[in-house]
């Protein structure tokens, strides 16, 4: 996030406090990035305060255990506070704002967690995060750089503490309404997977992230690539830096240089200022190449300098540059595969297997995993589509657990929102899901072997068979002929419609153009 950078050092504390207000209302309305806006958040908290520093802590729900996750200080450990006790637990059983003024004489200041935080505190002020009616945690200021807290800071921490409640509404932290509390889940609250599998991927991912080492994802199409670099950059000490994310496959091959090293004015026709690339951007971050195995061979070279050396140029320049940045690349291809025929280069590999983290596919997850991933979409498009509480049908579940979901977690995703979206009710049924047998079962119905060949040609509309859904293949294709004759069949009943046709497949808009191209 770029908060940082939008922060003018010299506003008015009313600046400061209404520029406040008005990015959390726009991360809100926004798909929320809940680290990110975690992270950020303490700092300006404090500082439109004229505090030392912030401290939000959130109820766990299963536990009734007051939690702290952000604090301004990044050696701070996680704190864990009983219910009622000290401050904290105080504000947090009653929901009473409390302003201490003389923090040390107070009777209600619990020494030990003072001493755990070991930090003298003088003043403070804490409020009580409320969202329908239920508390959900507690935010929390120290030391007012001068004086002590007054009343107009009670009224805008409240103020503040209401927003953080309504953004955490829009979380995966959000608990249930009935409940107090939130559902914690530890490290990675939107990345949704309590699997032992998956448990050993975010393990992975830690001790990753806790060093500056280049790592490679690897797994099917949808497995949560990308969710995961990013939980990489949010989990390591840069996370307040960028995360770049470079897709190799967008970049086209003339321009893929300029796009990673930028370019200098006048490099070629039509640049006509200094632009800086994407490993530039990323200074201090981390950079994500996505899709690392469509990058073209030539380009592998010169990406293998920068992996090893850090070391680049711009187009049309001289002078050798360095950029600080951690990689994290990712593919659903083979690439020691790839790299034994040739087509991909052998010491890029080496490098940037550094950490290798195989991401597993939805199937192999158990049905768990499934389940909750779906329970998570179905509240998730629910109110993004303002549908209401929406639940999934109890005899849902087992055909979502017997579904082998090629598509991975995006296909469940696509299969929800648009089951969400069609839905009436407050039930989804198989039905709605599009889950019945034919799924399963469904013949592609496509054109006869004459009018295939001719690649300048739309195809030819998919004949109906008794389902007007279905789609007929000839049983003799290769795998990859039926998948992309499959492919554009869906396509053409989608009306031509490369998004539509993509999300029915289950795979990238990107996917999708490659595998017509193929
Ligand atoms: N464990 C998860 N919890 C919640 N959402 C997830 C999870 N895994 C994936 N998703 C969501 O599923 C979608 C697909 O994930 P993502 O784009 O990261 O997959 P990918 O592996 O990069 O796929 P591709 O290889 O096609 O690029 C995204 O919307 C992502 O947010
Ligand atoms: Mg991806």
């Amino acid at each position: 996030m770029t908060m940082y950078a939008m922060l003018k050092p010299r506003m008015s504390e009313h600046e400061q406090r209404f520029e406040l207000l008005a990015d959390l209302g726009a991360m809100i309305a926004g798909e929320v990035e809940l680290d990110d806006l975690l992270a950020t958040f303490a700092t300006r908290v404090a500082r439109a305060l004229g505090a030392d520093r912030a401290t939000l802590w959130l109820i766990d729900g299963a536990t009734d255990e007051i939690r702290s996750r952000v604090a301004t200080l990044p050696e701070l450990q996680e704190l864990r506070v009983p219910q009622g006790y000290g401050v904290v637990g105080h504000v947090a059983a009653t929901g009473e704002l409390v302003n201490m003024r003389d923090v040390p004489s107070d009777p209600r200041w619990a020494e030990e967690i003072a001493q755990k935080i070991g930090y003298p505190t003088a003043s403070m002020l804490t409020a009580p995060i409320i969202r329908r009616d239920q508390i959900r945690g507690v935010l929390q200021v120290l030391n007012k750089s001068e004086g002590t807290f007054t009343e107009r800071d009670e009224e805008f921490i409240r103020v503040l503490a209401e927003q953080i409640g309504r953004a955490i509404d829009y979380t995966t932290l959000r608990g249930d309404d009935t409940q107090r509390g939130l559902s914690l889940r530890g490290r990675f609250n939107h990345v949704i997977g309590t699997s032992p599998a998956m448990a050993a991927v975010y393990e992975m991912i830690v001790r990753a992230a806790q060093t500056d080492a280049t790592v490679l994802l690897h797994g099917e199409t949808g497995t949560g690539k990308g969710l995961l670099a990013r939980a990489i950059h949010v989990n390591s000490a840069r996370r307040e830096a960028p995360f770049v994310h470079v897709d190799c496959t967008t970049l086209p091959a003339a321009l893929v240089e300029s796009e990673l090293f930028g370019h200098e004015r006048g490099s070629y026709t039509g640049a006509d200022s200094r632009v800086i690339g994407k490993v530039e951007a990323a200074s201090g971050g981390t950079l994500f190449l996505d899709e690392i195995g469509e990058l073209p061979l030539p380009l592998q070279g010169k990406l293998l300098r920068f992996v090893q050396e850090r070391k680049f140029e711009r187009l049309g320049g001289r002078e050798t540059h360095t950029a600080d940045v951690r990689i994290v690349a990712a593919t659903n291809r083979d690439l020691a595969a790839m790299a034994n025929a040739g087509q991909f280069r052998t010491d890029l590999y080496f490098r940037l297997r550094v950490v290798e983290i195989e991401i597993p596919p939805l199937r192999e997850r158990g049905g768990e995993d499934i389940t909750d991933l779906a329970a998570h979409f179905v509240d998730q498009f629910a109110r993004r589509y303002r549908k209401g509480p929406i639940r999934l049908a109890e005899p849902t579940k087992p055909a979502l657990r017997a579904y082998p979901w090629p598509g991975n977690v995006r296909e469940l995703e696509h299969t929800i929102e648009r089951a969400v979206v069609l839905s009436q009710g407050t039930l989804l049924s198989i039905k709605d899901l599009g889950l019945e047998p034919r799924r399963q079962t469904g013949v592609i119905q496509i054109p006869s072997e004459s009018s295939i060949g001719m690649p300048a040609m739309p195809p030819t509309p998919a004949v109906p068979a008794t389902d007007p859904d279905a789609i007929s293949l000839p049983a003799n294709l290769s795998l990859e002929d039926a998948e992309r004759r499959y492919a554009k069949a869906v396509l053409e009943r989608e009306g031509g419609n490369q998004s539509a046709a993509a999300r029915a497949l289950g795979i990238s808009r990107n996917k999708l153009a490659r595998l017509l191209r193929s």
